[in-house]
């Protein structure tokens, strides 16, 4: 192990935290040699049961099949809420940061309770039941987490959309999730600025008759247009609500939520939750891997909009009966000291957030962070994308002071919680590295042969053993959940992301090895772009790539080819840009466009993306052979291209 880069297990932790290495050794071991008493154990300390599971899990990755404490009942609500009444009704469970530092709010246990069911049984006077699916497109608010607990105690599901995709993505998610009821705000606030979730929603709403209900959250008061019998103030239905609502019995194996993300392919896909095994390993990961002791305040940065929101905002948090700060904000806003200001205003323990915005902030300088005290962190965090060791450091020197170790957390949306990660008290840690698996998780690195790469090696990350915060389907699809997970290597999960095992056995992520981006931690299909830069009509065909980023990670870089006769100009780039953000949100908006007057293909038409990826990063040193393309000249009029952006 190379001194230099490794960050020992501070002597604090050793002692204190409630897992050192020989524990995690020891649990490690039963977690993959005795899966079902292990997780016996940890499902019987973390949640409650209201009737005990008959057999703990029946999976088969061969056929894509997962199933975790068959026929045990529980409700995510009951083990979020009503089980901590008793001894922490006033215990703050939500603190509430609004985008403007003058505004706050604590919710505590027992107004969460109350909150939850008065809107328990308005959904319920709207017909909402069990199975329904129900549509939350809400800005960062505490009414979006008691939508999502609420639907829970229904045993309906949810399914978050991010509040920055477009109407039209919303609406795309609406129809293919078949929700017939929408919750949303008049307006969201970020940085200042307002979002129109409302407009928005109308426009989607166009094309979505089933909805026969819209719940509006009166935010920022903006003006909004209204359709009587289908919209209501979010207020006006709960006034009158009791503060009692009964909890549904839900099967382990009931859906909680439907959670869109982008694949190499194709339109966004549903991912489906179950209750019993995401709650748990939401849970555990919330605890373990951040040392959740009784009374730290902890903050996750994400938005509830993606899965990171969902298992460490709202779920995990919530079921370890914890206080969760929830943040309306953006991390620059009204300057780049923001985090480190709530960070002292809240006395926060735990700090979890992306590479891109320590990045950011990172660039803004150190003043904005050394100004600020930041003495009550003690554990920090990273997500949703590769750290760079360099900011890594500084987010350990920096904002952490040396002191606090930082959890590198590899996951996605498909594994419902944390899958490769450090564990505070236990793990060395490297910068860039998500070091080793979590309990019960067994990450493989399969070579080009599908073969198991044996010690120190890279290849494709594959996890050989089904765990149980697992993707369960592709909402309505299951056959493509199964030809994008389980068909490449039969008999393992496929990730999609490459890495690298060192000979300590710590694990590197390169990267996605699909047609998937990972632009500021959000993912992104690159086929999703394409087809919204063809829609065009000047536009006859689009490739789009990654390209290394500073503070995004990866940038998206377009390749556009014009209609024949037609001439490109900044006007029509504009014009493309914002028919991108049209379809699919700001996030998604190229950050270059290269005219391409040919693409370079294959002798049978297929684009080679490798050669499109070289000339993005600009190394063109590499760009490999290039000899088999129909047409290699193509190449050099990119090249040249590229030199006049
Ligand atoms: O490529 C990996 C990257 O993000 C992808 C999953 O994205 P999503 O489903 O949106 O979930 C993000 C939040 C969990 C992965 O396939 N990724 C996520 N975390 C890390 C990461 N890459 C490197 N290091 C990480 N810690």
């Amino acid at each position: 192990m190379s001194e230099a880069n490794l960050y020992p297990v501070p002597e604090h932790f050793k002692k204190n935290a409630a897992i050192d290495l020989a524990r995690y050794k020891a649990m490690y071991e039963q977690s993959v040699n005795s899966p079902d008493t292990f997780w016996a154990e940890q499902a019987t300390s973390f949640l409650t049961w209201q009737q005990p599971w008959t057999q703990v899990t029946n999976s088969n990755l061969r056929k894509g099949e997962v199933a975790w404490f068959i026929n045990g009942k529980l409700n995510v609500s009951v083990n979020c809420i009503d089980r901590h009444l008793p001894a922490r009704a006033n215990q703050t469970a939500i603190i509430w940061e609004g985008d403007d530092p003058a505004e706050d709010q604590f919710i505590t246990y027992q107004e969460l309770h109350d909150q939850v069911c008065r809107l328990t049984n308005a959904l319920r006077e709207r017909g909402v039941k069990k199975g329904d699916r129900v549509c939350i497109y809400m800005p960062m608010i505490p009414e979006a987490s008691y939508a999502m607990l609420a639907c829970a105690r229904i045993g309906a599901i949810h399914s978050v959309v991010f509040g920055g995709f477009s109407p039209e993505a919303l609406k795309d998610r609406i129809q293919d999730a078949d929700c017939q009821v929408v919750i949303t705000a008049d307006e969201g606030l970020r940085g200042g600025k307002r979002v129109p979730l409302k407009k928005n929603t109308d426009i989607a709403l166009n094309h979505c008759p089933k909805v026969h209900t819209c719940i509006v959250v009166k935010r920022t008061g903006g003006d909004v247009q209204w359709r009587e019998g289908r919209d209501f103030w979010y207020e006006d239905l709960v006034a009158h609500q009791p503060s009692e609502a009964e909890s549904a019995i839900v099967d382990s194996e009931d859906p909680l939520f439907i959670l869109y993300t982008s694949g190499s392919t194709g339109k966004p896909k549903g991912v489906l939750h179950t209750t019993g095994g995401y709650l748990l390993q939401a849970a555990m990961t919330h605890k373990y891997v951040f040392d959740y002791q009784e009374g730290d305040i902890y903050w996750c940065t994400a938005d509830v909009g993606w899965v990171t929101g969902h298992s460490y905002i709202v779920y995990g948090p919530l079921a370890n009966g914890a206080t969760t700060l929830m943040f309306e904000g953006v991390p620059t806003y009204p300057d780049a000291s923001r985090c480190w200001q709530v960070i002292d205003k809240h006395g926060v323990n735990i700090f979890y957030t992306a590479p891109t915005a320590i990045r950011a902030l990172m660039g803004a300088g150190n003043d904005y962070v050394t100004k600020t005290s930041r003495a009550s962190l003690k554990v920090l965090g990273s997500v949703g994308e590769p750290i760079n060791p360099e900011a890594w450091e500084w987010y350990y020197r920096v904002v952490g002071d040396s002191r606090c170790p930082i959890m590198d957390t590899w996951w996605q949306t498909e594994t419902g919680a944390h899958m490769l990660t450090p564990l505070p008290g236990a793990i060395d840690l490297k910068p860039g590295s998500a070091t080793v698996p979590f309990f019960g998780v067994q990450p493989v690195l399969l070579d080009a042969d599908g073969k198991e790469v044996v010690g120190a090696g890279e290849g494709n990350l594959c996890i050989k053993a089904a765990w149980p915060g697992q993707i369960r389907t592709v909402f309505g699809d299951h056959q493509r959940c199964v030809d994008t997970y389980y068909s490449t290597y039969p008999g393992y999960y496929f990730t999609g992301d490459g890495a690298r095992r060192d000979a300590d056995g710590y694990y590197w992520i390169t990267g996605r090895v699909d047609d998937v981006l990972n632009v500021s931690g959000h993912r992104m299909g690159t086929a999703e772009v394409e087809s919204a830069l063809v829609l065009h009509d000047k536009v006859a065909e689009a490739a789009v790539v990654g390209y290394p980023h500073d503070i995004k990670g990866q940038g998206i870089y377009a390749y556009v080819t014009l209609m024949a006769g037609e001439q490109p100009s900044d006007e029509l780039k504009k014009e493309l840009l914002a028919l991108v953000v049209k379809e699919i949100g700001a996030i998604a908006r190229p950050d270059i466009i290269q005219w391409a007057p040919g693409l370079p293909k294959t002798r049978s038409g297929k684009i080679m993306r490798r050669i499109l990826r070289k000339i993005a990063a600009n190394e063109l040193d590499s760009l490999g052979d290039t000899s088999t393309l129909a047409d290699p000249a193509v190449v050099n009029e990119l090249i040249d291209n590229r030199a006049n952006q």
